[in-house]
């Protein structure tokens, strides 16, 4: 499997030793930006890989900022795009098993690099659940295409 992996400044450490994590466990990834420590805008490392993920290029992504607030903000705009911000490991579990997460996000100047990688590796561990939970998501589909429910 291939992860779309993006960042701005704030994140470019975290992004590599997250894609060095991410190949030591057998995954491919695609690495969208940003390189160096040059002041970037978020929004558009978070559009460049939501819109890879949206389109069906990589089932999941990956997103890092300063906060990892922004980054996600910015990827939920993106239609079919469920980003979630995490900063738990069990967060990180619950919103692949019950919000079908297609992006997780996190802030480098939150978590450190060794919790980082218990988010991640929680967050890719688990499966989405269906069931109940399948109703809700279809709930923010439609509030995602017609702006009501
Ligand atoms: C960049 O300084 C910072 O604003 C950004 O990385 C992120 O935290 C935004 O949400």
């Amino acid at each position: 499997m291939t992860i779309a992996i993006g960042c701005d400044h704030a994140a470019t450490a975290l992004k590599e030793e997250l894609k060095s994590h991410l190949r030591g466990r057998g995954y491919d990834c695609k690495d969208y930006g940003v390189f160096g420590e040059g002041k970037a805008d978020y929004p558009l490392s978070a559009y460049q890989v939501a819109a890879a993920v949206a389109a069906g290029e990589h089932p999941l992504g990956l997103l890092l900022c300063g906060t990892g607030v922004g980054i996600s903000i910015a990827a939920n705009k993106v239609k079919g795009i469920r980003a979630a911000c995490c900063g738990d490991p069990y967060s990180a579990r619950l919103t692949r098993q019950h919000n079908d997460s297609n992006i997780l996000c996190m802030g480098a100047r939150v978590v450190g690099p060794e919790l980082a990688k218990m988010i991640l590796d929680e967050w890719l561990n688990a499966s989405f659940e269906g069931g109940r939970h399948q109703i809700r998501v279809d709930m923010i589909r439609k509030l995602e295409s017609t702006g009501k429910l």
